[in-house]
């Protein structure tokens, strides 16, 4: 198989969540999360096709290292990782712009083993956009994209057996940590014995470069964390003003986690139309939009083989930015 300009296109799109379904999602979350003594919203929210363009803006600031740190570890170890797996489909949950995934398509190609992609994420004009130029560069390959929700449609995946599996750029991380044990519990239970995980975590480092990560000059993580407010305005017809949150970046020294927050500037008054609701702030009040958490490869390890998998390989363990877990279900050997 070969990387060439414009190929004939095999897509299949799996559609588990159409519009009505998320914004049904986002009501729900809504509902509570701004209806609680604690405001909270997930993070799955960012991601709408302006959300996601952040995120790659993101990932191209001098103080976002995340996503250069993994490409680095992803160009010195793919082919390590195409040669203990030898899989022929490449599974990406999460999978976004899908550019870090040319490396390891490259690789499984270079082996001779690839033959499918499936890309599989919440956004889904984003993720056909993304899909579709990637499947235009590679002969032969078969790209079947499905728009789902990582914590409820995991065995929608397609396929059994031979699939690698990855979940990167440590967004793991966003998950709290019963999120975590379920995803893992989940994903376990949906995989074959021939079938592999590769996770991308973020490791604990120093808390100033942590910091600058999440909080840039430039101020683009700023508009990405206030982008969730545009999201409900638009989906459920609310009238938050983004401007009168300030974007908050906070390290929880116990957790091991960053705390993305938006801070109300003054007492005011924000009414969601879609759901009959009128939510208060307080002046200074905080609404909790998203945790990274940063990891060890110890910590990896044991939450791993908690939900039943057994270690393959880490790398990256000794660089001390980020980590990448080879893993496969434990009831294989
Ligand atoms: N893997 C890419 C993108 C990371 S950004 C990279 O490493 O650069 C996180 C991605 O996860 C986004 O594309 C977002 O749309 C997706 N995402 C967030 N919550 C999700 C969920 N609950 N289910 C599926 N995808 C989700
Ligand atoms: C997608 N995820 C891993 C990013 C992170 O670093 O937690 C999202 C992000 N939030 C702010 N900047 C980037």
């Amino acid at each position: 198989m070969s990387v060439a300009p414009l190929q004939p296109l095999t897509l299949t799109i799996d559609v588990h969540l159409d519009a009505a379904d998320l914004r049904a999602a986002l009501a729900r979350d809504v509902r509570s999360g701004l209806g609680a003594a604690r405001k909270s919203l997930p993070p799955t929210w960012f991601y709408d096709e302006e959300g996601s363009k952040l995120f790659e803006e993101i990932t191209r600031l001098p103080e976002y290292y995340p996503t250069r740190a993994e490409r680095v570890l992803l160009e010195r170890h793919a082919s390590d990782v195409a040669a203990l797996t030898r899989s022929d489909t490449l599974v990406e949950l999460g999978a976004g712009a899908c550019e870090k995934t040319r490396v390891l398509l490259d690789a499984l190609a270079d082996l001779g083993s690839l033959r499918r992609y499936v890309p599989f994420d919440v956004s889904a004009d984003f993720l056909e956009e993304a899909a579709t130029a990637l499947g235009r560069q590679y002969e032969g390959l078969v790209v079947h994209a499905v728009i789902g929700d990582f914590h409820r449609h995991l065995g929608k995946i397609p396929g059994s057996g031979g699939r690698l599996i990855a979940f990167l750029g440590g967004t793991i991380g966003n998950l709290v940590p019963r999120q975590r044990r379920r995803f893992f519990s989940a994903l376990r239970a949906t995989m074959a014995p021939t079938d592999h995980l590769l996770l991308g975590a973020d490791l604990v480092k120093d808390v100033g470069t942590i910091l600058a990560a999440y909080d840039d000059s430039a101020g683009v993580t700023g508009r990405f964390n206030r982008n969730v407010l545009h999201v409900v305005n638009r989906e459920l017809d609310a009238d938050f003003v983004p401007d009168r949150f300030a974007h908050v970046v906070r390290w929880n020294p116990e957790q091991q986690w960053i705390e993305m927050r938006l801070r109300s500037e003054l007492d005011q008054l924000v009414h969601v139309g879609a759901l009959g609701l009128a939510v208060p702030f307080g002046r200074g009040e905080e609404l909790l939009t998203e945790i990274s958490a940063k990891f060890t490869p110890a910590g990896i390890r044991s939450e791993l083989v908690r939900a039943g998998f057994v270690l393959d390989r880490q790398w990256g363990e000794n660089a001390g930015d980020f980590l990448l877990t080879l893993a496969h279900p434990a009831s294989r050997r």
